[in-house]
């Protein structure tokens, strides 16, 4: 396993792909779940500064708060509430430009201006979600969607 994440300039496209083999460096040979998604979002919090990232996972039909960076965020998510609850919900990924003008939006923090949340998958069936929050508007594209889509897929 890499002891340092090497940070790279460029555009968001080489940063992703400078990123995703070390965060598959970091996760290789480990299978606790809290363990590899403590450091994905360590590694993605360090590679972009985004406002928010981490994760939420299914438990007793609720998203529960898991392994994050950034500020304390709401720890339970009932399915269909907020952009986290929706993703869930349809089982899609959500890009959200202007967090405001989405229905339910769950302002953990007032800061949060844009949002993108992406489905995990074990065995078919959705466990949990990656959310990611910035703190500009517009600030998630298929760029993102694309990457962030191909890191939750690390996980088995
Ligand atoms: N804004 C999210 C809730 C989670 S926090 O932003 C960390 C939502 O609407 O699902």
């Amino acid at each position: 396993m890499a002891e340092d994440l090497s940070i790279q300039k460029g555009t968001k496209k080489e940063q992703y792909e400078s990123l995703i083999p070390q965060i598959k460096g970091l996760i290789e040979g480990e299978t606790n779940w809290v363990a590899n998604l403590a450091n994905i979002a360590a590694a993605l919090k360090e590679q972009f500064n985004w406002w928010w990232v981490g994760f939420y996972m299914i438990e007793n039909e609720e998203l529960v708060l898991a392994p994050f960076q950034g500020p304390v965020a709401c720890t339970r998510i009932k399915k269909g509430r907020g952009v986290c609850g929706a993703s869930w919900e349809q089982s899609k990924t959500l890009i959200v430009d202007d967090v405001e003008k989405f229905p339910g939006h769950i302002a953990c923090s007032s800061a949060s201006k844009s949002e993108i949340v992406v489905p995990i998958y074990k065995d078919n069936l959705i466990i949990g979600v990656l959310d990611v929050d910035s703190e500009h508007l517009s600030h998630f594209d298929q760029v993102d969607k694309f990457y962030l889509n191909q890191i939750v897929a690390l996980l088995k």
